[in-house]
């Protein structure tokens, strides 16, 4: 039989071990801020993608009006392939030929069905920061 003590006991311990794995699986999903390129990298209307170093991740960076940069998830939503980038504010994935909104990542044409995801987006210098 298992006294009061020991329940209690094993009670803390099993507290403690799922404390554990929250705390990981959310320090897993922590947003970090990468340095993706430099303002003058990007024209006015246009659109490229990099991936941050130290990460898998491919981030789309436009500058669709002076002065605004605008950030996102690169992937394509249709089947997750690196769009091209931007000309004339218009995202262009060369795959199937969907096409997103350079200021607000909406979809507006092609086979995709969602728009892109959008990053927090912060301008230090003249470094192109962004949050994912
Ligand atoms: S993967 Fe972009 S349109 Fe199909």
């Amino acid at each position: 039989m298992l006294s009061r003590r020991g329940l209690l006991s094993g009670l803390a311990t099993g507290l403690a071990a799922i404390g554990l794995s929250t705390l990981g699986a959310s320090a897993a999903h922590a947003a970090k801020t990468y340095t993706v390129c430099k303002t003058t990298d990007i024209k006015i209307g246009s659109g490229k993608v990099f991936r941050p170093s130290g990460s898998s991740t491919y981030v789309l960076i436009t500058q669709p009006r002076k002065g605004v940069w605008k950030a996102f998830n690169a992937n394509c939503t249709h089947e997750n392939v690196p769009v091209a980038g931007a000309v004339n504010n218009v995202v262009v994935c060369n795959q199937h030929g969907a096409r997103f909104n350079a200021e607000t990542g909406a979809r507006t044409a092609g086979p995709a069905r969602r728009a892109l995801t959008a990053y927090k987006v912060a301008i230090s210098g003249t470094s192109v920061k962004v949050t994912f």
